[in-house]
């Protein structure tokens, strides 16, 4: 495994107003890898995603992606550096289509002004147009490429939301709750999916409440409360550990989805 993390957060700190939302957190994410972020709701796992993607700016300490110190670096320049990432509420455009939608994440690839009239150009075949319409066609969801975002299925939106993100070509995606929502049979669609994603050389970081869900996915497991690192190992030993079983003690949903899991 390559020294370098596809990710590493340096001793970051985020109030909000008087609250320390984020406090003192370190962690990396190995090239490569499949890397969990839990915790209990409110934990502060979407604000670590926002932090990364540069929505929000640090109050203190570092981020680097592939050793490349972006801690000052704007939310549209990281995705230059091989960010993307999906969003807890999904963030599709809902009365454009399928394909329109996934034109505006390849857009961010294209860069610039010709960039960005050129994904979503009047012609009807273009490069970019015949790419999207490919990537729907890998993920079996074709059939949707000119309906309404809007009238789609929930687990539908949900791949389609991925599809997007992946055409930004990222070395680093980060999902949050990808499997949320989702039915048995699309979670192990998903699960597949992000698999292969992995064989394409992709580092993947996956918020995810379903225990289940991460222990066949994931190798790494970093577990968050109040917004510090609690526990990081492989599924096992973050189960076993006795600070994580007490932050999930008393939380009904989340002591569930994690008992389900032993
Ligand atoms: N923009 C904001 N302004 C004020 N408070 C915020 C903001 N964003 C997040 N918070 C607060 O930060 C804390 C952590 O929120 P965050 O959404 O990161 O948690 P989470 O771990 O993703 O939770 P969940 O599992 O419910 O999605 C919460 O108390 C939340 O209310
Ligand atoms: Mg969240």
């Amino acid at each position: 495994m390559s020294a370098v993390p596809a990710l590493k957060i340096d001793n970051i700190g985020k109030h909000f107003g008087g609250v320390k939302v984020i406090d003192q957190l370190s962690f990396s994410v190995p090239l490569g890898a499949r890397t969990a972020l839990i915790g209990p709701n409110g934990a502060g796992k979407t604000t670590v995603f926002n932090l990364v993607s540069g929505v929000y700016p640090l109050d203190y300490g570092s981020i680097a992606l592939n050793g490349a110190d972006v801690t000052h670096v704007s939310q549209g320049e990281r995705i230059k550096f091989g960010l993307a990432r999906s969003f807890q509420n999904i963030r599709l455009i809902a009365h454009l289509t399928a394909l329109e939608n996934i034109l505006l994440g390849q857009q961010i690839r294209a860069g610039g002004l010709r960039g960005l009239l050129y994904p979503l150009n009047v012609f009807r075949r273009n490069k970019w147009r015949d790419e999207a319409r490919a990537a729907l066609c890998d993920v079996g969801l074709e059939a949707y490429g000119d309906d309404m975002v809007g009238d789609l299925p929930y687990g539908v939106q949900k791949r389609i939301d991925l599809v997007r993100a992946e055409l930004a070509r990222p070395k680093l995606l980060l999902l949050d709750e990808p499997a949320a929502g989702l039915n048995p049979t699309e979670t192990e669609e998903l699960q597949a999916h992000l698999e292969g994603l992995t064989e394409r050389g992709i580092t993947l970081v996956v918020v995810e409440h379903d225990m289940q869900f991460i222990n066949v996915l994931c190798e790494h497991v970093v577990v968050l409360n109040f917004g510090s690192k609690i526990a990081e190992g492989t599924p096992e030993e973050v189960r076993n550990h006795g600070a994580v079983r007490e932050a999930y003690l008393g939380r009904e949903e989340d002591e569930e989805a994690f008992s389900h899991a032993s």
